[in-house]
């Protein structure tokens, strides 16, 4: 297997969209991908393969970095692709001098937050009622990786 992480450009759109649907209950849209790029946040993609199946996003501040998405596609899950986009997050908000990286996760969201877990992200905080389910809301944990 040859996995790569590379820089995400805007013809990735359709991919990452395309995953994003599949694996999120609250996707983001083409155009808040366009933005982010737009903004200039650390958008990278994974590729195994030369396919792409996964993506992340990561807002930077100017002692913290924000992770404001991530995705694996379903069929590519458990085989520790998260881990490895995020740990490569996390090195590069390590290079730029950050302090920690935080992000936000639904409270329902059980294999983002193991997977953060497993990574060394701790809880900071809890927001609640912070999210729209489909049937009411539900809590936001906050949760932060001191680099
Ligand atoms: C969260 C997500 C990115 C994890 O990606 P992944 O490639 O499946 O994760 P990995 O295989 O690297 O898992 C790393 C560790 O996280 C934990 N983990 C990941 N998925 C898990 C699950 N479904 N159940 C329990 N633990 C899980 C485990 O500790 C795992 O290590 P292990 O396999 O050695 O036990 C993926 O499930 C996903 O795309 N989810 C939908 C999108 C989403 O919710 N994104 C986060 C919110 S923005």
């Amino acid at each position: 297997m040859s996995e790569i992480v590379r820089e995400m450009m805007q013809a990735d759109l359709d991919a990452v969209v395309a995953i994003e649907q599949q694996v999120h209950s609250h996707p983001w849209t083409r155009g808040n991908f366009a933005d982010a790029l737009l903004a200039g946040y650390l958008c990278r993609v994974l590729e195994s393969e030369g396919v792409l199946i996964g993506y992340a996003v990561l807002m930077s501040g100017v002692d913290d970095a924000e992770l404001l998405d991530i995705g694996i596609s379903a069929a590519q899950q458990r085989r520790g692709f998260g881990r490895m986009l995020l740990e490569n997050m996390l090195a590069w908000a390590r290079a730029q001098a950050k302090q920690r990286v935080v992000l936000e996760v639904r409270a329902s969201n059980l294999s983002a937050i193991a997977l953060y877990r497993h990574a060394g992200f701790q809880q900071i905080g809890l927001r609640r009622a912070y999210y729209l389910t489909d049937n009411g809301r539900e809590d936001a944990i906050l949760m932060g990786y001191e680099l």
